[in-house]
């Protein structure tokens, strides 16, 4: 989940240049990870990488949360980790600028938000205008927000899935990069479900990587179009 505030200065880009509001990314692009837990997503990256299914180099991974074991996870693949504790700051627009900041000191030019529990204010979209990637675990737009799997239980859809977005100021709004099916069964309890889901993630999340950094890609209102 993810959404918008205030106003901040246009930050600084290390190397991603831009045509539009599209950027366009070096190969091997540097990618900076944002949790707040787990952690699995953030491996099905470091595993897409350390296979070369996905050429990139994970710089840094940050954690508003000290306990994330996705922290352990990063720290044994040998990646920078950072917390950066949202507690610390003042306002939403401090601590956004403060993990814009991070990142362009490690000259990251995508960031994914992998299980990351804070909304993304201005500061930061603007410091990575169509930049940042999340990864939601419906077909969106249907169920936005927290507890995507019990929302779909309860609703009782047959199908549900995972999406992989731009972020936006919108709540899990974003132009859709790409998106898998996950079948609901009836006998699914929100964990049955959810570890379904999980699958579909980790193979998920780095395909919509690869497709963001190969660059052919355009945005028609909110349409990612891919060219
Ligand atoms: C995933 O379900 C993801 O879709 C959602 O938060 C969860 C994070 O799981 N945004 P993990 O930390 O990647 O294991």
């Amino acid at each position: 989940m993810h959404a918008s505030s205030a106003v901040s200065q246009p930050a600084e880009r290390e190397s991603a240049t831009s045509t539009g509001n599209v950027p366009v990314f070096p190969s091997p692009a540097n990618v900076g990870v944002l949790i707040s837990g787990r952690g699995s997503n953030l491996y099905a990256l470091i595993e897409a990488v350390q296979s070369g299914h996905l050429d990139v180099r994970i710089a840094v991974v940050i954690s508003n949360r000290a306990d994330a074991a996705g922290i352990d996870l990063a720290r044994a693949a040998g990646i920078e980790t950072l917390i950066i504790d949202h507690r610390s700051f003042a306002s939403r627009d401090d601590f956004d600028r403060a993990v814009a900041s991070a990142l362009r000191e490690r000259h990251v030019h995508l960031v994914c938000l992998a299980g990351f529990m804070r909304l993304i204010g201005a500061p930061f979209l603007e410091a990575f205008p169509n930049a940042i990637l999340n990864i939601h675990p419906s077909l969106l737009p249907s169920f936005p927000g927290v507890g995507a799997q019990a929302q779909a239980l309860a609703y009782g859809v047959k199908v549900t899935g995972v999406t992989v977005h731009l972020v936006t100021g919108e709540l899990d709004g974003g132009p859709i990069v790409l998106q898998a099916a996950v079948p609901v069964r009836d006998d699914d309890t929100v964990e049955s479900l959810s570890a379904r889901i999980l699958l579909e993630e980790h193979r998920t999340y780095p395909e919509a990587v690869k497709i963001v950094l190969a660059n052919r890609w355009r945005l028609d209102g909110r349409r990612f179009e891919r060219v």
